[in-house]
């Protein structure tokens, strides 16, 4: 529990597992977490772009690592969950922001449904496994945060058409509350940040157009950037938020206030 404002907000010496934590959104709660002291394991599959990650995040105190990880295979999720617990002996904070989007009308999907499949298995299973293998650890240390990242698609249905990635992303709230209700006896904190279009890979897929139309609809007038979900993320991973669990808080320059 909190006693000063002067270490609330503190990670110094704290474990985070960032998935997708090597860019866009992912990369800002990276930094953000990294700048308050955290130690990042970035999981992900892009070497690459994990390294130039590594490299950015290198000035800081913390100390960052990569381990390759694909969310949508258990193996390989339980693996580099070893893997960190060997490096560092601790897992603090778990960040479920790896995600992908799915766009287009149902009915005009290829007939494997692939596009489904795919969406749901990468941004709701792939969050349920690292929840899983984290949270057994977490329960036997008394003490976590787990994070995940939705969107607001979570609760609407924004433009364009997302109908799996909204699926996902409500299910993922809804999993966030569940397990914030299972988990509360044990004191592993369990919310959600749900971000509206926000600059990264993802939002940048869209046409110049569509972004300015876009705009337009946001009360604040702009896109978010992936350090102010960092922010959040920090209050939700630091001690400031002890009491605070199945929440799930949008962040989104208030696009989903009149919809
Ligand atoms: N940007 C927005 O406007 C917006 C709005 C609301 C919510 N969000 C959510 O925010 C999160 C981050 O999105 P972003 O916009 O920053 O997207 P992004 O720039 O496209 O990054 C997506 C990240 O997810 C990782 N990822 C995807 N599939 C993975 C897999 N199978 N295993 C491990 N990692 C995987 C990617 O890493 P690898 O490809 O290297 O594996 C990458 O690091 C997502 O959950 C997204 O739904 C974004």
């Amino acid at each position: 529990m909190i006693t000063s404002m002067d270490t609330a907000f503190c990670l110094k010496g704290r474990t985070a597992i960032v998935t997708g934590g090597d860019t866009g959104i992912g990369f800002g709660i990276s930094e953000a977490m990294a700048q308050k002291g955290a130690n990042i394991a970035i999981f992900c599959r892009n070497e690459k772009r994990a390294a130039e990650a590594l490299e950015k995040l290198a000035k800081y105190e913390g100390k960052a690592r990569f381990y390759r990880t694909d969310i949508t295979d258990y193996a390989n999720c339980k693996a580099s969950v070893d893997a960190v617990l060997a490096d560092y002996g601790k897992i603090d904070i778990l960040v479920n922001n790896g995600g992908v989007a799915a766009m287009g009308g149902v009915l005009d999907y290829p007939e494997d449904l692939n596009e489904w499949f795919r969406c749901i298995d990468v941004d709701l299973n792939g969050a349920f496994r690292l929840c899983y293998l984290v949270g057994k650890h977490m329960r036997e240390q008394g003490k976590g945060k787990v994070i995940n990242v939705t969107s607001n698609s979570g609760e609407m249905c924004n433009i364009p058409s997302f109908t799996p990635y909204n699926v996902a992303k409500a299910g993922l709230n809804r999993l966030t509350k569940c397990l914030a209700w299972e988990w509360g006896p044990y004191h592993i904190n369990v919310n959600a940040i749900a971000p509206g279009y926000t600059h990264s890979n993802l939002s940048s897929e869209a046409p110049k157009e569509v972004e300015e139309m876009l705009t337009e609809r946001i009360p604040y007038g702009r896109y978010g950037e992936p350090i102010e979900i960092g922010a959040l993320a920090v209050y939700l991973a630091s001690d400031a938020s002890d009491i605070m669990t199945g929440a799930v808080l949008t962040i989104d320059g208030g696009y989903s206030l009149a919809r």
